[in-house]
This record gives structure tokens, sequence and C-alpha cells, in this order.
């Protein structure tokens, strides 16, 4: 009789316990399925602040959510400044980066990118009344403004006789500077430069078609194989299933 009171004991902890760990264990993975993001949110309509939720939005911000739910994973965005964005990556304050970041050869060298989801190139932007700049050659002898260590710097960099170019910390203040008459011309990732010209009527607009070809890629630490690979797979499918479509015309319309 002691043996199978033991075993009936033993018939109705078990099962409590299993459960216990269970739900213990599947806390633990959950807690460590937080895909941590960070993007410069202040590249409209990529990434930016809805002023009326407060919340982070924008074709890249939708993307990566979209990723994050394919994967079971919680999407956490951490806004950082451009600048030290890669350097924040290294240092392990997120997990990837997406941020309309252009794939170049130099931060292949330090981060690995996933495959391209987006093509584009650099744009001269100009005040609405200026007509004195049709292509890059006309900058020659005028004032360039560029967010620091982005692909629209190398690019002003490489049109000879560019007078001076200023560096700001965000595209945004780089616009205004050109707004406000302190630069003569920007140069700026082609639907960023169009999304800046609808959103201000008559003040600046984008001067011919992009001199450069460029595809944005989300950044990962080297060595992350399989996140890496997960990510690969989970765009593909975002392709292949016609979201990343409807995600397009949700944020680029027409254009
Ligand atoms: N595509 C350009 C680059 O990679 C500019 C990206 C800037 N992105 C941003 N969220 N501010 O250099």
């Amino acid at each position: 009789m002691p043996g199978s009171t033991a075993r009936n004991w033993l018939r109705c902890v078990l099962p409590v316990l299993a459960a216990f760990l269970l739900v213990a264990g599947a806390h633990d993975v959950v807690a460590a399925q937080v895909l941590r993001v960070g993007s410069d949110v202040a590249y409209p309509p990529f990434e930016f602040v809805d002023e009326e939720t407060g919340e982070f939005a924008g074709f890249d911000m939708d993307l990566i959510r979209e990723v994050g739910r394919r994967l079971g994973m919680e999407v956490e965005i951490i806004n950082t400044a451009w600048e030290g964005i890669i350097p924040g990556l290294l240092a392990g304050d997120y997990d990837v980066v997406i941020s309309a970041m252009t794939i170049t050869d130099e931060r292949a060298q330090a981060v690995d990118f996933s495959d391209p989801y987006f093509a584009t190139g650099q744009v001269i932007v100009v005040r609405a009344d200026d007509t004195s700049v049709q292509q890059p050659a006309d900058l020659t002898g005028k004032v360039v403004a560029v967010q620091i260590g982005t692909t629209g710097q190398f690019a002003a960099e490489r049109i000879e006789g560019v007078a001076r170019i200023d560096h700001y910390p965000s595209t945004p203040e780089a616009l205004l500077a050109l707004r406000l008459g302190r630069a003569d011309a920007a140069v700026v990732d082609e639907l960023v430069a169009m999304e800046e010209a609808r959103a201000n009527p008559g003040t600046l607009k984008v001067v011919g078609t992009p001199f450069t070809v460029e595809y944005y890629g989300i950044a990962i630490r080297k060595g992350r194989q399989e996140l890496l690979r997960s990510i690969n797979r989970t765009l593909a499918q975002i392709k292949a299933d016609g979201t990343y479509d409807e995600l397009y015309a949700k944020w680029f319309g027409s254009q």
C-alpha cells in the first residue's frame, strides 16, 4: 500500500513539475527572443517618430517588425545616432541595424549584411527656386550639406570642384541648413529627398535622377550566421508572398 501511495503521489506531482519546468523554460526562451534593433530614427519615410502616436514608424520599422514576427521574436527599436550606429552594433547594444543603411565594401569589413532589401541612389536637393543645378557637375563652387558618415557624404566627396562639404549629425539638419540658405545643395538618398520635397512643397526640389546605385541591407555582427540566415530566409518569404509589395505601396505609393 505505501508503494502505491507513493506512485499515486508521483503521478500527481510529476505533471505539475513538468508543466512548471516547461513554463519556466519557455519563459527563458521568450526572454532571449527579443530582437534589439538599432536605427537612426530620423529618416522619413524609412524611419521616423510618428508625431501623433510617438511611435517609431516607416518602411524599415514595418519590415523589421514583420521579420521579427515571423521569427517569433519581439522587436525592440533602439533610436541611435547615425555616427555611432556601427560601433553600437559591434558593442552589442543591439542585434541588428536597420536604418536605410547602404551596403558598402568598407562597412562589410566590419559587419555582415543581409541580402539587399531596397535599391536606391543619391540625388541632389536644392531650393525650389534654384535653376543653376541640373547635375553633379553643377555643384562646382557650391556648398553641399550632407549627413556625416553617409553615402551622401561619400558621393559629394567624389564630385570635383565642390567649394565645401558641411557635415550634419542628421539628414533633417542637413536639409534644414539648405532651406535656411546655409548650403546650396544637399546630397541625400532618393526617396528621403522625395519625401522631403513632398512634405515641403515649394521649398525644396529634387534635381534629376540618382547618380549612384546603392542597396540597403540589414547589418548584423559578424559571426552570427544563424541570425543572418534566419533574417535572409524571412526577407525572401516577405518578398515572395507579396508582403514586401504591400509595404512598398504603403510607404512609397506609386513612386
Ligand atoms: N543610405 C545612406 C547610408 O547608408 C544614408 C542612411 C542614413 N540613414 C539614417 N537612418 N539616417 O550611408
